[in-house]
Parts: structure tokens; sequence; C-alpha cells
């Protein structure tokens, strides 16, 4: 039996996050429908403008919080009572500008990785219920935050987010020489953060480990081995409601254990995706000579040398459909997808017995 999630003042019926997918792979829609079937969505802010109304193709900066905050409208209509968040990826240029019309538009919580957000506090200073969520991916950079957001701004998290970067989707706060040889623990490090918040801050948070979560089993053993709830990513992708394009849901559905791999990004992280057709996706920009349209990430190879790729445009291919040119994020775990389903059925697979062992014991008890 699992318990319910409280993060700051929110509590989620169930102890799942759906992570944060970039470039309207997670917006509005998806994140509605895991706020209604009671976990917490997020909604990516990431390259929100593009493929929106908003974005004329100049004014990036002007669409992108506009797009993001009828995203989020989108989720409290499909879910008016449930808790929808975002997800705010430091590494981007208008981080401050996204992180101000999340609480605008109502956000609930505030999940934000790919750096450090170490001026989150005082951005969402105004909102004092929404909950701030960093991602980290040791205890060294929890420890970081603590210590600046306590010194700075006199607040600590709600809760912590553990991303694995042997498993996980999307950007990775790792080396590429350190993942997949054991330098990461999982679980020794989600019971790090726990103890270090226990011991330095006398707090007990919430802390939820990502990457590499597909099923029940997967969720029981989080929380066996220490963590408070789950963050799962890849395996919303193949449901109606996920608001990437079919052909971006196919390939998850086509793709093998040996197509998952990573790639560097142009804002110096690696990422995993699948990787067969990494030599078209860099040549697509390059071919038309395509310069960086937007900036829209604070470093990024591809703005200042042209080097590697234009990651939030190939990110916006896939998203539409063009999986040919256009980068696939995805966990490990993308392989098992097998079915496009819903987010409701997800839910009822990996919480279904909750529902039914009070309704067993009522009609044991008679
Ligand atoms: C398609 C895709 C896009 C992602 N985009 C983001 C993002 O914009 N910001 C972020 O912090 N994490 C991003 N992630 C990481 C997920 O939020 C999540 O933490 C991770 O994928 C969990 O692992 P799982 O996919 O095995 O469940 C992305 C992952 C995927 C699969």
């Amino acid at each position: 039996m699992t318990k319910p999630l409280t993060i700051g003042k929110h509590t989620a019926r169930f102890p799942l996050i759906q992570g944060g997918m970039g470039v309207r792979v997670s917006a509005g829609g998806l994140a509605g429908a895991v706020a209604r079937s009671g976990g917490i969505g997020l909604v990516a802010t990431a390259g929100m403008a593009l493929n929106s109304s908003r974005y004329d193709g100049k004014n990036f900066f002007t669409a992108d919080p506009l797009a993001l905050k009828d995203e989020i409208a989108k989720a409290y209509r499909i879910a008016p009572d449930g808790i929808v968040g975002t997800n705010v990826m430091v590494a981007v240029t208008n981080f401050d500008e996204m992180v101000r019309a999340s609480c605008e538009a109502g956000a609930k919580v505030l999940v934000c990785g790919a750096g450090l957000p170490l001026n989150l506090p005082e951005l969402a200073a105004d909102y004092p219920d929404v909950a701030l969520v960093p991602i980290v991916s040791s205890v060294k950079a929890a420890e970081l935050i603590a210590r600046k957001w306590q010194k700075a701004y006199n607040r600590l998290p709600d809760a912590i987010v553990v991303e694995d970067p042997d498993t996980a989707g999307g950007h990775l706060g790792a080396k590429p020489e350190n993942i997949g040889n054991g330098s990461y623990d999982q679980y020794a490090t989600v019971r790090g953060v726990k103890d270090y918040f226990r011991e330095e801050w006398n707090l007990d948070i919430p802390i939820i480990a990502a990457g590499g979560i597909w099923d029940r089993n997967d969720i029981l053993h989080a929380l066996e081995q220490g963590a408070d709830g789950v963050q799962m990513a890849s395996r919303f992708v193949c449901t109606e409601e996920c608001d990437a394009s079919e052909a971006f849901k196919q390939a998850y559905l086509k793709c093998t254990q040996d197509d998952i791999g990573l790639i560097m990004s142009p804002a110096g992280l690696p990422g995993r995706a699948i990787v067969g057709n990494i030599d078209k996706i860099r040549q697509r920009d390059i071919g038309l000579g395509i310069r960086c349209p937007s900036g829209c990430l604070k470093k990024c190879t591809y703005k200042t040398e042209q080097e590697r790729f234009c990651i939030v445009h190939a990110l916006d291919r896939a998203q539409r459909g063009d999986v040919e040119t256009g980068l696939v994020f995805c966990g490990t775990n993308a392989w098992k997808a097998d079915r496009i389903t819903t987010v409701q059925a997800i839910f009822d697979e990996l919480f279904a017995l909750e529902k039914s062992e009070p309704a067993l014991e009522e009609a044991a008890n008679g």
C-alpha cells in the first residue's frame, strides 16, 4: 500500500510526479490528465513557445510565458482540483521569467533541474504556497542548494527529486564519463539526501526518485529503498493524452534497447535519447544554414560556434512528428512501451490494488 505524497501545502493521492518533458511533450494535456488521476502533473516549460499559437517565428521570449500560461490553464480545465506544477530548466535563458509565469498562472509545485536553482526562492517569494523542488543527482548538489537558500532566503526545499543519470531521459546532470560505470547509486543518494536534511536541518522532506521507474514493482522498490515518491516520465509518452505527435509515440513503440543511448547536447550536458539518427539531426540545421534562431539556452555551443545542433528545434521537430531529423529524448525503459494507452489506465495498473483493497476489506467485514 502506498501513501499520499505531501509536498509543501499540497497532497497528492498517489506518490507519483509525472516528470516534465520539454518542448511540449508534457504540456497541459498530459499534466492535466495526471493531476486528474491523482498524481502531480508537470507542464515542462522549456521551448513552450514553439508549436504554439503565440509564436510568430520571431517573438520567442514574448510567446514563451504566454504559451506556458495557456498550457497551465488547459491542465486546470482538465483537473480543476488537481495538483498542476511546472518543470523549469535552470539552463534556459528565460528561467526567471518562466518561474514567475508559472507562479502567476497557478502552478502549485515548481520542479527545477538542469543546473542548480540557486535564486528560486527569490523568484517565487510572493507565492509562499508554491512548493519548491530542486532536481539533483548527488548529495553534494542538495547541500549546496540548501545552504544557499537558507542563508540568502531563510527557506529550504519542500522536496528533492533525485534523478539517476544511469536511467533517466533527457538532459542529465552528470559527466558523460561517469554514466553507466557505477559512479551513481540512485537509492544511496536518495537516503543520503534524506539523512542530510534530517541531520543538518532537522527536516523531514519527501525525497522523490526519478529514472528507470516503469511499473508497480519499481515503485514499491523505490519506496522500500527509502524514497517517499517517484517521478516518472518515459512511461507517460505512449498515452493518448501525451502532447507529442503520434510519430513521437510510435518511435517509443518501435525502439529497442540498443536504439537508446547518449548524445552530447549543445547545452554542454549529456542527454539520453533514441540515437540512431544523430547524424541527420546534426546535418539538418547546418545543411539549411540555420543559425541560432532564438537564443533559448544560456550556454549553447550551437549558438556560439554552430557546433553540434540546435537542440530546441531538434526536439520541436520530433514533437511535431519529424522523427527522421528530430531528437526523441527517452529514458532507458522506453523500449518497454508496447501500446498507446491512457493515463488513467496507467494509474489503474500502478495503484489499482489499492483501490480494491478497502473494498475487499469492506466486503469481508460484511
Ligand atoms: C522526452 C523527455 C523530455 C524530458 N524533458 C525534460 C525537461 O524539459 N526538464 C527536465 O528537468 N527533465 C526532463 N526529462 C527528464 C524527466 O523529467 C524525468 O526525470 C526522467 O526522464 C525520469 O526517468 P524515466 O523517463 O525513466 O521515468 C525529460 C525526459 C524525457 C523522456
